[in-house]
This record gives C-alpha cells, structure tokens and sequence, in this order.
C-alpha cells in the first residue's frame, strides 16, 4: 500500500507510506508561470499592529511557487515563497520604525503536496531541495508536523540539513528520532530566547497524537508531555510570553493540556498558541490572556496576529488587546500591507529564492506537458457525478482509458471502483503538467481484478460498498485515521459549513469573488479580503466508472485500487452467494499505477 494518509477512504485500514512517483518520457513543453492577469481586489483594510506581532504559516506541503492557475480562486494564493520573503523583510523593516516586534512562525508539514517537494528524481529525498528556500526566511520558531514523520529517510534528512540551520529554533517538544551516530545532537523540546525589544519568550513546538509515524521516532502523547520534568523545568520561570507552537488544530485536541499545564504556574503571562494541521482558518482565545491561531493550508493562507502588552502592571488581570487576520498569499495583498508598489516591492533575497525555485522546477521538468484541461475540475465546487467534478473525471473518463493502455483484457467490458479519497487537489483549465499529475494524483496504487463477475453482481457493488458505513463505524474509523494524520474530512467539513452558513447571504456578496470566508471563535471578521463562500458538494467515499452496456449475464471484469481488496472481497461476498471470493481469485489488472493515470488520459483525450 502506497499512500499518504490523506487519501484514505473510509472504512480502510492500512499504514501510509509515499512511494516516489514513476516518470514518464516523452517531448517537453515549458510553460511559464501565469502572472494573474485580472486585476485584483486589495485587502479589506490594513493590519493592526501591536507591541508584539506574528506572521504565520503552517501546512505549506511544498507550494513554495504559489497556486500558479488563473482559474478563480487561485490568483488569490498567486504569490510565491520570494514574494513572501520579500514580503516579510518589509514587515520586519516596518516593525523597526514602529519599534515593536514581529515574529515569524511556522507549524509543521512542509513535506508532500507539490512536483517542487515530491517530484524529485530517483535516489532523492522529498523537500530536500524546497526546504534550502525556507531556510532562507527568518523563522523565529518552528515545529515538526507528521508529514516530516511518515518516512524514515525524510526525517533525518530534516535532522541533518535543516534542522541545524535554524540554530536551535526548530522545535520538538514530543517527537524523537534515533540516529545511528550517537553524537547526533538531540532536537531542541523548547527555546528561551528574547526578541528584538528584549522581550523574554519561552516556546515550544508540539505534534498531535500522531501514531503513524515512521521507525526510529517516537511520538510521545501530549499528556505524557506535559507531565515530563523537563517541561515543568522549561515553564518554571516567567518569561513576557509563551509562544506555544504546534501541529495541532486550535479548536479541537489537545492544546487545552498544554494551555492548563502552564496556566496552573502562570495565571497572567500571555500565550500566544500557532497551530495548524487541519489545513483551515480558525481562531479561539482559551481566555482573555490569550489567542489561538490556524491559517490554514498550501499557502493559501499567511497568518497575522498581533497583541498590545499590559500598560503596567497593575493592569494583569484584565484581557489583553489581540487581533487575527487570514491573508490571501499574493503580491497585492503584500504590497498593500508592505505599503510598497509592484515597483519597489522585490527584495534581492526574493528575487533569488523565486528564481531558484523556478530552476527547481525545470530540473525536476515540473513543466512537462502532458495535455490541455479544457475546463476546471474539483474536488468539492461541483456536485459529483457532474462534468465539473474531478472524481468524475478520474473515475469514468480517465481510469477507463489509462488501465486499458497495453492491456489484453482491455476488450472485456468492466466496472472500475476507487475511492474518493483518491485525489488531493483540483484540476484547473489549462496545461496539465508533471507538476499538476503530482500535485492532484500523488498515490502511487495499483489496479487488481476479478474476472467473470456477471454485470449484474458488479453493478451492486458500488452502492453496497458506500452504504456500508453505519455511522458510527464511520466515527470510530475517523478517530483511528486522525491519529494516523488524515485530516480531509476537517477540512471538507470546514468548506461545508462556509458553504451553508453563507448560502443565505450569497446575494448580498455577490460583488466579492470567490474564497475562504472564515467564521471562527475570535471578535470581528478574519478574512483579510472579503469573498463570496466557495460552493460545497459532498461525495460519496467510493466511485466508480460507468456501468457497461451491456446485458446482465454478461460476464465481465471488477477492477479495484489495490487497498479496498479487504472490504471490496466482503461486499461481494455479501452481494452474491453463488461463490466466496478469496484473495486467491484476485490478480494484477496492469502495471500502470493510480497516479499515471490522469496524465496518461491528458495524452490521449486533451491533445
Ligand atoms: C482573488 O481572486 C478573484 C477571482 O476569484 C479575483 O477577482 C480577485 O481580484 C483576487 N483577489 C486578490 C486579492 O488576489
Ligand atoms: C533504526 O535505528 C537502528 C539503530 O540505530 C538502525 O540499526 C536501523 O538501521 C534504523 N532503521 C532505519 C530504517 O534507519
Ligand atoms: C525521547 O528521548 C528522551 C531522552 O532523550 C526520553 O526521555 C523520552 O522519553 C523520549 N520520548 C519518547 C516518546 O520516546
Ligand atoms: C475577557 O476575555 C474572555 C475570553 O475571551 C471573555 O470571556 C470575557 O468576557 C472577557 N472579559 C472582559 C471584561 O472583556
Ligand atoms: C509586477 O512585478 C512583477 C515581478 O517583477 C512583474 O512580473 C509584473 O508584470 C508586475 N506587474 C505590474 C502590474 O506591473
Ligand atoms: C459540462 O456541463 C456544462 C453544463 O451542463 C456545459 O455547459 C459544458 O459544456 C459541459 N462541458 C463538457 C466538457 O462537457
Ligand atoms: C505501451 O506499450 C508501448 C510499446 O511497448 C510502450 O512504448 C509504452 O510505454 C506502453 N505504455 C505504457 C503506459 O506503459
Ligand atoms: C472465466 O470464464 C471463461 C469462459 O467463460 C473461462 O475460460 C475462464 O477460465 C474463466 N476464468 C476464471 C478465472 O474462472
Ligand atoms: C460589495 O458590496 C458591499 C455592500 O453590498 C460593499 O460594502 C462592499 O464594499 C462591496 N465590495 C466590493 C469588493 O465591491
Ligand atoms: C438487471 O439487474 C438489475 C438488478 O438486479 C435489475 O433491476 C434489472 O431489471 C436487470 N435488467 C435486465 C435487462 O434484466
Ligand atoms: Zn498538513
Ligand atoms: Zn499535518
């Protein structure tokens, strides 16, 4: 089984692992970044600066170049990790003549998600090469996300060639890794350090409950964590602030633990909690001395926070002043915040770090071509089946068309079942590349069959299947898959909400454009650009072609993605009682795996 958690489906059980993506030869087409051509909307209204102030990221998943479609919303994430750079030396500039302080801070997961971290050739290691960008900005702290812990070879790539170049500000508080030598030096469970106007921090950075991590690391339960002498040692003194930073959601889990084990010592010190994960925008204050901040995922989402320190100190027991903002990661957005023109906004360290990921790119050849979309496809704007939704395509066009390239059976009519969790990004109009295949379709699965099913047993086995779920066999599997770090369901639950919640007042914002439109738990709005709520259709967990045509004797062939063979074996067994199907009536349909085929089916239907 060859996959990362997100592509989980319901009702599977297996450990996650990424396999490398195979590669593909053919002629090459380069295709320059599109630069948004519309003109775009400004910010709503500048930022509120206070005494102490933070940019955050968190979920970056390797979309170091930006989200580079013109389809809506995408030139609203257009900017790319130079633009952030630059960006961010403007705001640190501008902190300097307010005379207060800014810091940066990141949450984990800057592993799987794009050609730029993933499409590496063979013998490399993921984000290596998009990790020597990061390094170039100055987080002030960091800290470790599962997706730096599902394959061995990645973390200690990380413990080796980035950890040591953030200087002791790459946290992991909960998360160890052996290495074979012993004078490894052990990654830093939290920092003391003071910031530019001398303000005293103690941070730390921790992961979620997270179990399907890799050998040689352990994860320890945030609740062990915080009862570690170390820990109370790290939170005896008291610093100005605690900058508690994690890969954990803000609203859900265990950041209360956390949050009481260093209220019990401190009453009054403010915290100021960064977390991430589950890839939306949310906000909560734990009490009036606080703020907790997500923002969100892909780098469709720079975080701000901001908070003014007690006038003196008789003043300890009243709320603290804090702001939030969600931006959207693009070139207005920063120059208007920057108060910089298009002109005057590119730094030299910017410039560099765009240039050298565009020369990542060419060197992985994440512009190699291999069709021309004719229209958008995503996962969740349109109802599925229709012909704007990506599982559609994937399951009745493109799957049909890739598993019969070089395959004898291709003659035998079939019925061919996957699950929704297949994909993990859209697919917008235009050139479709190596870098948009690795990016929507990473998962490296195979295709198994089972021949001689009549057609009529094979139709029944869809809806069987997605009807198996009593809810809370569901619930229960969803606990299990959290732990292992499958967090798509959180996130679609976010765009379902946005999507009700705002239906009502979708006539009213029918002037904004597209986006995320955020309705957390702090005071006021926290979209920094107002938008109009993206449309949310649900899908089911399991899809498939189109049933063929032909009649309901005909014997043909059943062909599943290799990791639903446990449950496909036991619905057909439950539909049908002429045979028990084993794994011993099970065989490899073809050699293609489930991540060629969207390219493949570029090469043939959209050139
Ligand atoms: C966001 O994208 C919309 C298209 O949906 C565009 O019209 C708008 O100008 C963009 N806004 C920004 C700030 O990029
Ligand atoms: C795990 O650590 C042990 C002891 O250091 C070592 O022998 C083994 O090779 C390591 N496993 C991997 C996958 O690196
Ligand atoms: C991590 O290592 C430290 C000592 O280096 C040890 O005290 C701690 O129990 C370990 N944690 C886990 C989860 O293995
Ligand atoms: C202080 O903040 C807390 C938590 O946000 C809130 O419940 C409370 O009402 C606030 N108190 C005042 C006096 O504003
Ligand atoms: C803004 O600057 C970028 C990068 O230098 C450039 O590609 C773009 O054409 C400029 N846009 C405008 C409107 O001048
Ligand atoms: C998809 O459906 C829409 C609306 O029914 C239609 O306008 C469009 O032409 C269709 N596109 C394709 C590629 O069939
Ligand atoms: C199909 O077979 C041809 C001829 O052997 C080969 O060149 C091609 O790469 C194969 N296609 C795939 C997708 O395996
Ligand atoms: C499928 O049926 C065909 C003829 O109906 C037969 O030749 C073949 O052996 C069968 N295959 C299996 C695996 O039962
Ligand atoms: C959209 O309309 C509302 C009032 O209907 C107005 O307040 C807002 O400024 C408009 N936004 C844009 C981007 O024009
Ligand atoms: C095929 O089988 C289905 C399900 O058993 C049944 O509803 C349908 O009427 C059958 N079609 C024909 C042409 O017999
Ligand atoms: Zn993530
Ligand atoms: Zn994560």
């Amino acid at each position: 089984m060859k996959l990362l958690p997100s592509s989980l489906s319901l009702l599977t059980l297996f450990v996650g692992a990424l396999a490398c993506p195979d590669e593909e030869g053919h002629d090459h087409h380069v295709h320059k970044r599109e630069f948004p051509t519309a003109p775009l909307t400004p910010p709503s209204r500048p930022l509120v600066w206070g005494d102490l102030n933070i940019i955050h990221t968190t979920d970056s998943h390797g979309w170091l170049l930006g989200h580079q479609k013109s389809s809506f919303p995408e030139p609203n994430y257009s900017a790319d990790f130079g633009d952030f750079a630059s960006f961010v030396s403007h705001m640190k500039e501008i902190a300097l003549e307010k005379d207060v302080d800014l810091l940066l801070v990141d949450s984990g997961d800057l592993h799987d998600g794009t050609g730029l971290s993933d499409g590496f050739p063979p013998g490399g290691v993921d984000a290596h090469e998009t990790n020597k960008f990061i390094t170039q900005l100055p987080y002030d702290v960091m800290a470790i996300g599962n997706h730096e812990l599902y394959i061995y070879a990645n973390t200690l790539d990380m413990y080796q060639n980035f950890v040591p170049k953030l200087n002791g500000r790459y946290l992991s508080s909960n998360v160890n890794i052996t290495v074979a030598d012993k004078h490894g030096k052990p990654v830093k469970r939290f920092t003391k350090f003071k910031t530019q106007k001398g303000r005293s921090v103690t941070a730390l950075g921790v992961l979620f409950d997270f179990t399907g991590n890799d050998v040689n690391t352990t994860v320890q339960p945030v609740a062990q964590m915080v009862k570690e002498s170390w820990f109370a040692d790290a939170i005896k003194n008291e610093p100005d602030f605690f900058l508690l930073v994690g890969h954990m959601p803000v609203q859900r889990d265990d950041w209360p633990l956390v949050f009481n084990a260093v209220r019990a010592v401190h009453r009054t010190t403010p915290i100021l909690i960064l977390g991430g994960h589950s890839h939306i925008r949310d906000c909560v204050q734990l009490d009036g001395r606080s703020m907790s901040l997500e923002s969100g995922r892909y780098m469709e989402t720079v975080g701000w926070m901001s908070m003014d320190f007690d006038r003196n100190s008789r003043d300890k027991t009243k709320n603290l002043t804090f702001t939030r903002r969600y931006m959207d990661p693009n070139r207005v957005t920063f120059e208007y915040h920057a108060g910089r023109s298009n002109f005057t906004f590119d730094t030299r360290t910017g410039q560099s770090i765009t240039r050298g990921l565009e020369q990542l790119s060419k060197n992985f050849d994440l512009d190699f071509f291999f069709g021309t979309a004719p229209q958008d496809y995503t996962l969740s704007r349109s109802p599925y089946p229709s012909n704007g939704s990506l599982l559609t395509l994937f399951a009745t066009q493109a799957l049909p068309v890739a598993l019969a390239i070089n395959n004898s059976r291709a003659d035998i009519p079939n019925v061919i079942i996957t699950n929704s969790g297949s994909q993990r990004f859209d697919v917008y109009a235009g050139p479709f590349t190596k870098n948009d295949q690795l990016t929507a379709s990473p998962f490296t699965d195979s295709f198994l069959f089972i021949p001689n099913i009549t057609a009529e047993i094979a139709n029944k086995v869809l809806p069987a299947l997605n009807n198996a779920g009593a809810d809370e066999r569901r619930r229960s599997f969803f606990r299990e898959m959290y732990g292992r770090g499958h967090v798509e369901h959180l996130y679609r639950a976010w765009l379902e909400d946005m999507d009700r919640r705002s239906g009502i007042d979708r006539r009213a914002s029918k002037n904004l454009t597209l986006g995320y439109v955020t309705s957390d738990a702090c005071a006021g709005i926290g979209d920094d650009t107002l938008h109009s709520p993206l449309p949310f259709y649900d899908s089911p967990d399991f899809i498939a072609s189109n049933p063929p045509k032909v009649s309901n004797d005909t014997l043909i062939d059943l062909v599943f993605v290799d990791f639903i063979e446990d449950q496909l074996l036991e619905i057909l067994n439950a539909v049908q009682t002429g045979k028990t199907y084993t794994d011993a009536d099970v065989s490899l349909y073809t050699p293609i795996l489930a991540n060629a085929a969207l390219g493949l089916y570029a090469q043939e239907a959209w050139n």
